[in-house]
């Protein structure tokens, strides 16, 4: 946990966001596995923690904007508690550790939250995502279960997303520390890279290394020679020579900052001819992409001048043809780059995803697209300082959706479907960094993990 007063200080900059009534925050509670006893492991819900930083389940927070006041409801363990969890610090004296003074058992709750409703306070709380924080609510609020979301305070989503998007250096180094356990997972994952080695094999142990160094993965690991497929968690193929393998994952740290990286090496260590080609073409738009980076600049800009970078590259290749800067603004690439350029990372791998991307990601400047390719770009508007955001490009042989863009014509002033046919066994090339936007541009954080042809293939020989 960070010191006190890093909570204390977050909790005073929110109420400047927000004018009056209470401020509820639901921690998370256990969820059953496949009984009631048998729980998924534990994971606090994110604006809990970065507000009151108590990482046990079934406590809540409470910020009274109205008399200055901040609190903690939970429950002291009682002695059946303690014979199977042992001795736990009390609420009072975990509640001190975050800069809190008042502390309840969480029957006040209900007693506080119905004395608000019946005074007609502003009660602000963010959107639910589990099935047990959203029936929690519901009870509090008296209000069904299917409306909370349209009744969740817009005024607290923004003054949350406002402050959890700027990360300290505290943050900026818990994530970088999980950078570097990624690099040992990535850099593990390329030397098991041969042929006949199972992708489970892999995924095992890099997980294994995200554990043995705290924290879980920070979401399911991607990790397949069927890359193509963008979010491929099936782990049964074998490796075999000629195969691309992509790698996405990344883990948390104890205090639940996340790292996400994805490299793509070939499997047994040497890259063919075609897998270089399109390799440095991704490999371009990384780069160039996180060239751009600049404060003020949209990110909607950087993902179009990486689409820019690939259709550049692909055509060069003779895979598409015609006006590049036409053929972007078309959406000729989505073809071959059909997802966003990246997102935000922190304390969740995509960061405050789940309070609506329209707040995190788009403003009244930057538009969410409706486009296909373009609207699943999770973040477009301007990058401030101390964002930190992930940099993703990829170029990717869909089978399926080669067919049907070919069925239809779709696009064929600018893509050579022969020549494309001929590369549908390729599967997907990603290469993914986490980047800190900083006074000068972008850092690319943590420990440099092979990226180039040359590092990838001399790291995958050692
Ligand atoms: N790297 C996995 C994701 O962004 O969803």
């Amino acid at each position: 946990m960070f010191p006190a007063k890093v909570y204390s200080e977050r909790r005073a900059k929110l109420r400047k966001e927000l004018s009056k009534g209470l401020v509820l925050f639901l921690g998370n509670q256990d969820s059953a596995f496949n009984y009631p006893a048998n729980t998924y492991s534990f994971r606090q819900d994110s604006s809990f923690l970065y507000f009151f930083g108590l990482d046990h389940p079934d406590l809540a927070g409470v910020i009274d904007l109205d008399n200055g006041t901040d609190h903690v409801f939970g429950n002291d363990l009682d002695i059946n508690d303690i014979i199977w969890m042992g001795k736990q610090p009390t609420i009072k004296e975990q509640a001190l550790n975050v800069g809190v003074d008042n502390t309840a058992p969480l029957k006040e709750l209900s007693v506080l939250i119905k004395d608000a409703l019946e005074k007609g306070r502003m009660i602000h709380f963010l959107p639910p995502y589990r099935g047990e924080t959203t029936l929690w609510l519901s009870d509090l609020l008296d209000l069904h279960h299917l409306k909370l979301r349209e009744h969740a305070s817009i005024e607290l989503i923004k003054g949350v997303i406002k402050l959890r998007m700027v990360k300290d250096d505290l943050e900026i180094d818990e994530i970088e520390k999980m950078i570097n356990v990624a690099w040992l997972m990535h850099t593990t994952a390329m030397k098991m890279a041969k042929p006949g080695v199972v992708e489970q094999e892999i995924a095992g142990v890099i997980e294994g290394i995200a554990l043995s160094h705290g924290g879980p993965v920070s979401f399911p690991v991607i990790l397949s020679i069927n890359g193509q497929t963008l979010h491929n968690h099936y782990h049964g193929n074998t490796l075999s020579e000629g195969r691309m393998l992509v790698i996405d994952a990344g883990c948390e740290s104890d205090l639940h900052y996340a790292s996400d990286i994805t490299r793509t090496v070939p499997v047994g260590g040497k890259f063919t001819q075609r897998q270089k080609e399109i390799y440095e073409v991704v490999l371009k738009a990384n780069l160039a992409a996180t060239g751009a980076v600049k404060i003020g600049v949209p990110f909607r800009e950087i993902h179009l001048l990486a689409a820019t970078e690939i259709v550049k590259g692909l055509k060069a290749l003779g895979l598409m043809k015609g006006d590049v800067k036409e053929a972007v603004n078309k959406g000729a690439h989505t073809l071959f780059f059909p997802h966003g350029l990246g997102h935000p990372m922190g304390l969740d791998v995509h960061d405050l995803e789940g309070l609506g991307e329209i707040f995190v990601g788009y403003d009244n400047e930057v538009i969410r697209s409706k486009e296909f390719g373009l609207a699943f770009l999770r973040f477009g508007r301007k990058l401030q300082k101390n964002f930190v955001m992930t940099i993703e490009p990829g170029i990717y042989f869909i089978p399926e959706l080669i067919d049907s863009w070919k069925n239809e014509n779709k696009m064929a002033e600018f893509i050579n479907y022969d020549k494309v046919e001929t590369y549908k066994d390729f599967g997907g090339i990603r290469i993914e960094d986490d980047i800190l936007v900083t006074d000068n541009g972008a850092r690319v954080l943590g420990k440099p993990i092979p990226k180039t042809v040359e590092e990838v293939e001399k790291t995958m020989k050692s």
